[in-house]
């Protein structure tokens, strides 16, 4: 019997350009997963136009129809679960989720975030690490829990800043070391690999 694939849904708000490193990891057999749904909150988000032309379902669930945020994300729960996901990744989902979302889906929530977490949490982080004269910044993965940017930390990949970097180029090193880690993260979750220890996430020997 071929075992069941483990399943994602990524939840999207613009580029995309994680979900494409996800993609292609599972294309490549890098990652021994499969997605089972791509969720966006903004209606043109390319990202949608990536998980279409890869024949994954995507769709556009539109905050501003619900009357609160708590029914708008009852019914991202609903999508989810309809799919029997195994595991949720936030790839530029720049909506905070709520307790509603994060307790049905408890330790099932990752994200990618552009810098060295605890670091510049929230939004702009590339540039008020620039402006803020760091010397390194770089990329974190972590579980999501009710404070911004505040869960355990799975991994994490350093990015030297220059004396010649604007917001834009350090924007983009940041972002082939995220390619990097985030599917890699994935895998290890997948396999087992993870233990969730308060707030420390220890690699099982
Ligand atoms: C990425 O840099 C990701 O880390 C960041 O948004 C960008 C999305 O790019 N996410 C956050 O800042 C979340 N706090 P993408 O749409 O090309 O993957």
């Amino acid at each position: 019997m071929v075992p069941n694939k483990f399943k994602l849904a990524v939840l999207v708000s613009g580029r995309g350009s994680n979900l494409q490193a996800i993609i292609d990891s599972i294309e490549k057999n890098a990652l021994q997963a499969e997605i089972s749904l791509v969720v966006s909150n903004v209606k043109d988000a390319y990202a949608l136009e990536r998980a279409h032309k890869h024949g994954l379902e995507g769709i556009f669930l539109d905050p501003k129809s619900y009357p609160d945020r708590n029914s708008y994300e009852q019914s991202l729960v609903e999508q989810i679960r309809s799919k029997s996901v195994d595991l949720i990744c936030l790839a530029g989902y720049m909506r905070v989720l709520g307790k509603h979302f994060i307790e049905a889906f408890s330790d099932r929530i990752i994200n990618i975030h552009p810098s060295l977490l605890p670091a510049f949490p929230g939004l702009n982080v590339q540039k008020r690490a620039l402006e803020h004269g760091a010397h390194f910044s770089g990329c974190t993965v972590h579980y999501v829990n009710e404070e911004v940017d505040g869960g355990a930390i799975i991994s994490q990949a350093v990015v030297r800043i220059f004396d010649d970097d604007d917001e834009t180029s350090l924007s983009e090193r940041i972002l082939e070391q995220e390619h990097l880690i985030y599917p890699e993260a994935i895998q290890l979750i997948l396999e087992g690999k993870l233990t969730l220890a308060g707030r420390r996430v220890l690699h099982n020997k």
